[in-house]
């Protein structure tokens, strides 16, 4: 066989079995760029000629397969035809695969997303490593595109139609075991015996899979259009149409019996879509924050955790799930006892295996004496939101922890030089911001205290990242950065309530507009003792007065969810409660909504909270669920024009008051598009 130009590709042949293993050059990951598509599509012009009796794909990379198109090749795509046309390449090339004289098998381990499960599909068969890290999906979703390289085509025979709509839908990703059980791998099987469980598949000449009958029946021409009507039901009760087209057009691309052609010029249309662009620009925000929190070690392996309430308890088990050894203390037994019940109920539902769950409920120590302290490397403070207690713990557990042990708050609106005074070495300590639910909440910001050392803020940063959330640089300022901005766009929901505006009336339009939930109804799930409380907190800073209307519910024992009535009076057993929204989203409510939002955030970048308004985007998508199809609020901006927003502003300032100014930022263009990359 001649020598091959490949730079991704090795191939090796032992006997008459061919093995290509992918490994791109300076990528901890795999990825199919349009070059090494190219590269293989040559390979296996080569290998067709040969006498072969069955051909391995593999990846030498230890994180996984294949995870997928290179988005990052996304962004310079504008023109539809030219995507669509990329999509038919990569088509081309897995057709050659599909069709070699000879079968092939996917040996698959870690991940195998988007066109890389698209390349293991036109495989003959597909085998994968049987343990916790194997991931095998269709993602593109997420990204507001639809499967561009024969997935829609090739998935529903071979697994099924629910299964197969189920992943295309969703994005969601199955695991080995799962894979092997709706027949989308052969096998499933560990490490050690991966490759022979591949050569026997190709010397057998197993016969492929098919789903099973009753999924074949499903997708018979008498029954396709009631799955269709059922599964759109489903899906218009989870995502708009009109911000979210990709899974409508997935089901559609099914309910045609699409062909491949069908479906490139569909990936054409959708990649340069409002929508998928900025599904991207979230994508690729959230994947430059890991980057840069990669630059150091962190250096943690015990972490001990100081207040098991709310947040702390979260934290804690949280931390323990990842891997970190983590003592809690809290100042009363049965604390310790809730917390440690509240954990094991979580990693129950997470594990299903006793052996797993007891695995990492033995990483989980309650500490009433505070022992860990001398071992931790680091200690998170998650104790009541006051000062005084705050810092004379602090002061004390500085005398207890070792010289490297990094000190983190998770205060929400104390500021960090205020408790950093009361330690003799402030360096070493910063503000670790999580969201509730721990558990569900993507972002953590880290507070950078004026006397916060780079070290601690970069360890800080590495941690937060081996807990899988993204690090958000904010400086030490009332409300940090989600809070603040979140916080008058609360109030004014609190002051339509009080003119006479229905809560389900604003609440439907907020989420018209895209937020996951709205603001009345958040506030009551929050509570609205700790709504008041952020709010008096950030009234003077942020010249917000706090409106009558929460001030009198909290008086009134009304607070919220948690009490049974808020603003909503609340079904306690099944947390919803009884008012319905009006269907319209009336410009108004929605307008004067956002555009606090927005106010606030330009106020934000003004004074440096954060340096970047994709930093903005950042928090407020992960940290608030913020409109993803936006692509967040200041991209959001950045597509109306920040002159026509600073104008509305100022047509509501006249009609509402004050509150409404446009923040001098608005006529600072250097905030909207900073020369320094993020
Ligand atoms: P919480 O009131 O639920 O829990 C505080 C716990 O700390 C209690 O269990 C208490 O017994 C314990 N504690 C108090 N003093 C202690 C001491 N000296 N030693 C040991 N344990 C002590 O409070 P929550 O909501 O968990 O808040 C904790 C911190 O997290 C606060 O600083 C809060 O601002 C912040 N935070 C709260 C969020 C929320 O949504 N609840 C969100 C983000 C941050």
């Amino acid at each position: 066989m001649s020598e091959l130009a490949s730079r991704a590709w090795r191939l090796d042949v032992t006997d008459d079995i061919a093995a290509l293993t992918l490994d791109v050059p300076s990528q901890s990951a795999n990825t199919l760029s349009a070059t090494v598509l190219d590269e293989l599509e040559q390979l296996l012009i080569q290998l067709e000629a040969e006498p072969l009796r069955g051909l391995m794909i593999l990846s030498a990379k230890r994180a996984g397969f294949i995870a997928g198109a290179d988005i990052r090749e996304f962004e310079h795509i504008d023109d539809a035809a030219h995507a669509t046309e990329l999509a038919q390449r990569g088509q081309r090339v897995f057709a050659r695969l599909a069709g070699l004289p000879f079968p092939s098998v996917a040996v698959v381990h870690g991940y195998c997303l988007g066109g890389g499960l698209e390349l293991a599909l036109a495989c003959t068969y597909r085998v994968a490593r049987d343990d916790g890290s194997t991931r095998l999906g269709l993602p593109e979703v997420r990204l507001g595109i639809n499967p561009g390289f024969g997935g829609t085509v090739r998935l529903p025979p071979l697994v099924g139609v629910l299964p197969a709509l189920d992943m295309m839908l969703s994005g969601r990703t199955v695991a080995a075991r799962a894979a092997r059980r709706i027949g989308l791998v052969d096998d499933a099987v560990p490490e050690r015996h991966l490759r022979r469980a591949a050569i026997q598949l190709l010397r057998r000449r197993a016969a492929r899979r098919r789903a099973p009958w009753l999924q074949r029946l499903l997708a018979t021409a008498p029954l396709r259009p009631m799955v269709v009507k059922l599964l759109t039901r489903k899906l218009a009760a989870k995502a708009n149409p009109d911000h979210y087209p990709a899974p409508y057009r997935i089901l559609d691309l099914w309910a045609r019996r699409a062909n491949e052609d069908e479906e490139a010029a569909s990936l054409g249309e959708l990649l340069v879509s409002r929508t998928s662009r900025n599904l991207v620009h979230i994508f690729l925000l959230g994947e430059r924050a890991k980057r840069a929190a990669r630059t150091e070690p962190h250096q943690i392996e015990y972490v001990h955790v100081i207040g098991a309430g709310v947040m702390g308890a979260d934290i804690a088990l949280w931390a323990a799930h990842r891997g970190f050894r983590v003592s809690l203390q809290d100042q009363r037994p049965e604390i310790l006892a809730r917390a440690m019940k509240r954990a094991h109920d979580f990693y129950t539902k997470k594990h299903k295996d006793p052996r797993a769950v007891q695995e990492t409920m033995d990483r989980l120590m309650p500490d009433l004496a505070g022992n860990g302290l001398r071992r931790a490397d680091l200690v998170i403070e998650a104790i009541v939101e006051k000062l005084e207690p705050k810092r004379s713990l602090l002061g004390e557990l500085e005398r207890k922890v070792r010289p490297g042990t990094l000190i983190a708050t998770n205060t929400s609106s104390i500021r960090i030089e205020d408790i950093a005074s009361a330690l003799s070495d402030p360096t070493r300590f910063v503000g670790l911001h999580f969201f509730n639910p721990v558990p569900k909440m993507q972002l953590v910001e880290i507070v950078r205290g004026a006397q916060s050392g780079e070290t601690a803020l970069a360890r800080a940063r590495a941690f937060t990242l081996a807990l899988d959330r993204f690090p958000l640089d904010v400086k030490s300022s009332p409300g940090f950065l989600v809070n603040r901005i979140l916080m008058p766009y609360l109030i004014e929901a609190v002051v339509m309530v009080e003119e006479g505006i229905s809560p389900a009336h604003i609440d439907e339009s907020a989420r018209a507009f895209g937020m996951p939930m709205g603001p009345v109804e958040l506030a009551d799930t929050v509570g609205l003792d700790i709504c008041l409380s952020v709010a008096e907190e950030l009234a003077g800073p942020l010249n917000t007065p706090v409106p009558e209307a929460l001030r009198r519910k909290v008086t009134d024992g009304k607070l919220g969810k948690k009490s049974g009535e808020g603003f909503y009076r609340w079904d306690v057993k099944g947390g919803s409660h009884g008012s319905s929204g009006a269907a319209s989203s009336e410009a108004p409510v929605t307008e004067r909504l956002v555009l606090r939002l927005l106010n606030e955030a330009v106020a934000c970048l003004r004074e440096g909270v954060v340096t970047h308004p994709d930093a903005v985007d950042l928090g407020m998508v992960y940290g608030t669920g913020f409109a993803p199809y936006l692509g967040g609020p200041m991209r959001y901006v950045a597509g109306l024009g920040e002159t026509g927003v600073a104008h509305s502003l100022y047509r509501l300032a006249q009609e509402y008051g004050t509150r409404f100014s446009p923040d001098p930022g608005w006529s600072q263009p250097e905030l909207f598009r900073p020369e320094v990359p993020t």
